[in-house]
């Protein structure tokens, strides 16, 4: 009877071990969905309607996130509490225009003005609704953050993560931590489980030992020492194993493939502590003075170091910053700036299409870089930001012969619809992708 059981002992123990993690990880996570739950229904009794804290989530993230988060200070104010120190209309007036409020001499304005460098919040074209319900989201983020302080950088990242996570609005943070509690529980109790189990098989061996009437295929067993080139042998732990392997490496591919470039808020050091809020902002420097091929080629290309001579050969000629410049003119080596913007290979896009032909300001997709001491990517690059922009944007077809009879047949067949980018292929594939 007992033969039969302990041939499969040591596959027994492995599969014993696995059901129990099973068990135990499907645990953890029914634990965490209650949690991030319990997160939810707190935002929601703190903060109001549970979607319309998503939907504030969401805009947050798309539209405030590269500037502000919660408890940091990043290009912008912490955000944490805003909805006590200001009122909702004051808030919605901010928003949607903070220089207008900053010209009218609003008191509160100007005080959050001055203190960031009179830098200039962007306006959003967002209504009252869209406006409250990120002050939803915020005024319930604070609710949060003032339980579990954050231990995260938080610039935009841990905002996604916050919006992402299976909690939605609120929670994350906190299911965060209480998830290594547990993980940590898992290991221990795992760790003690395989001892106890190693010390049951001894002290049956040895029971089985003190017997004299055991056959043979019993005595082998019995005789039998623990070893470590059976479970390498072992087809299940060879699956496992393998499996292991290939999740790893799917996930570093993935974040290899899908991470390059596209990150929003990305702020690299730059080898010169070059201004773009010094030259574009307060002196006013014309884009297109140093990015000279925006407007007529695919590429903008970054200055050389002969177009910063046009000034400096004059100007500061002894900063240290400026000095650096100099350097590279006599070794004659281009200056290795860090590159912000980084689209993946497989897309193509075209700037003098976007700046020249179709008129769209470099604001609109860089942001307001003109206040940037450092530039940073503003915007998120992915397929869907650039597919939105096109769906919604109409075409500046005025004065452009070429578009007279494709208007004219798109009205025909869609009356009154606007002509998008989209309504002349701007969202085929191969438009992009070639
Ligand atoms: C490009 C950066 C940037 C973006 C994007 C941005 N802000 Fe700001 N925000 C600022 C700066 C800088 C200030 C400080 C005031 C100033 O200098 O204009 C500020 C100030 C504020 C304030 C006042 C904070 C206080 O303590 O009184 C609020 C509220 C605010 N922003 C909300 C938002 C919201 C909501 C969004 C998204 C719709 C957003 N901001 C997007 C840069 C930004
Ligand atoms: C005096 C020259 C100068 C002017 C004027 C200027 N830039 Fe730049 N720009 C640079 C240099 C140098 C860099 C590379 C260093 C850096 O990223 O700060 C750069 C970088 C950039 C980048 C990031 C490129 C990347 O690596 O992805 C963007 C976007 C940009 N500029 C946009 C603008 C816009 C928009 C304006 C006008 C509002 C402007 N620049 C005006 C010199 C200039
Ligand atoms: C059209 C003229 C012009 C061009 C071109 C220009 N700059 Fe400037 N730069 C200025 C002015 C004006 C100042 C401000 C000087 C002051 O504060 O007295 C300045 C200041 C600076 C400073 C700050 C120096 C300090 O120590 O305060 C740096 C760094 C700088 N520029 C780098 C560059 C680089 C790099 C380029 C080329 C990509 C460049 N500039 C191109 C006009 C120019
Ligand atoms: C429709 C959106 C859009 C507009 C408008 C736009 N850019 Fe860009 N810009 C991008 C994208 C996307 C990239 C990244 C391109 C890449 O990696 O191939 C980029 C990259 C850059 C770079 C880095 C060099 C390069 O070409 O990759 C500079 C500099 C730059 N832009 C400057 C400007 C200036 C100056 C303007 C306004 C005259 C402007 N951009 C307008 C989307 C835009
Ligand atoms: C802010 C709005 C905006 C964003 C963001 C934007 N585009 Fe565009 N795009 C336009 C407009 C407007 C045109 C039409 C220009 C014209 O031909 O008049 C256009 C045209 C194009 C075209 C030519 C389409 C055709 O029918 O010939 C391509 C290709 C393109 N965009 C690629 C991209 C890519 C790739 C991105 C993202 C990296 C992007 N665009 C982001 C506004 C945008
Ligand atoms: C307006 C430009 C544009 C159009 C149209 C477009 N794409 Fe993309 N696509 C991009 C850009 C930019 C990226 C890279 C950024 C990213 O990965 O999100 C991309 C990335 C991708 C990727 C890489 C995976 C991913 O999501 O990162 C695939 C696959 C893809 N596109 C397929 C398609 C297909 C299929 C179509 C037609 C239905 C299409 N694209 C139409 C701009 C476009």
């Amino acid at each position: 009877m007992i033969s039969c059981k302990s041939n499969k002992k040591y596959p027994l123990l492995l599969s014993l071990l696995l059901s129990f993690l099973t068990v135990f990880s499907s645990f953890a996570q029914g634990e965490q969905a209650s949690v991030s739950q319990d997160g939810v229904t707190a935002g929601a009794a703190a903060g109001g309607d549970d979607a319309q804290v998503q939907a504030g989530a969401a805009l947050f993230k798309n539209n405030c996130a590269s500037c502000h988060a919660i408890n940091e200070k990043l290009v912008g104010p912490p955000l944490k509490d805003v909805h006590k120190k200001h009122k909702l209309p004051w808030l919605i007036n901010w928003i949607r225009n903070s220089s207008k409020m900053v010209q009218s001499g609003d008191k509160e304005a100007l005080a959050i003005f001055n203190e960031y460098d009179k830098q200039q919040m962007p306006s959003f074209a967002l209504s009252d609704d869209e406006i409250t319900s990120m002050v939803k989201y915020i005024e319930v983020e604070s609710a949060t953050a003032a339980t579990a302080p954050t231990g995260t950088p938080a610039n935009d990242q841990a905002a996604a993560a916050a919006t992402d996570g299976p909690g939605g609005a609120g929670g994350g943070i906190a299911t965060d931590s209480y998830l290594h509690i547990v993980l940590i529980a898992l290991i221990i109790i795992l760790i003690v489980m395989v001892v106890v189990l190693l010390i049951i098989a001894n002290l049956m061996k040895d029971y089985l030992r003190g017997k004299k009437d055991l056959d043979g295929n019993d005595r082998e067993l019995v005789e039998q020492r623990f070893d470590f080139s059976k479970v390498y042998k072992s087809r299940a732990v060879q699956v496992i194993v393998g499996l292991i392997f290939l999740i790893v490496l799917t996930d570093i591919a993935i974040e290899e493939t899908f991470g390059v470039g596209l990150q929003q808020g990305y702020q690299p050091r730059q080898p010169i502590a070059f201004s773009h809020k010094l030259h574009a902002g307060e002196h006013q420097i014309d884009c297109n003075y140093c990015h000279t091929s925006v407007y007529k080629s695919k590429n903008a290309n970054i200055p050389s170091a002969n177009i910063c001579m046009n000034c400096h050969s004059q100007i500061k000629k002894e900063s240290p910053e400026i000095r650096k410049i100099y350097a590279a003119i006599e070794k004659d080596q281009p200056i290795e700036w860090v590159r912000v913007h980084n689209l993946p290979d497989l897309a193509y896009f075209n700037h003098s299409q976007h700046t020249q032909v179709g008129g769209v300001e470099c604001q609109t997709c860089h942001g307001p870089i003109e206040t940037m001491d450092v530039v940073y990517q503003f915007s998120p690059l992915t397929m869907g930001w650039c597919i939105n922009c096109h769906r919604e944007q109409p075409l500046n077809t005025e004065g452009n012969g070429y578009y007279n009879n494709l208007v004219k047949l798109h009205d025909q067949a869609n009356k009154g619809a606007v002509f998008t980018v989209s309504s002349n292929g701007g969202t085929e594939c191969s438009k992009c992708h070639y």
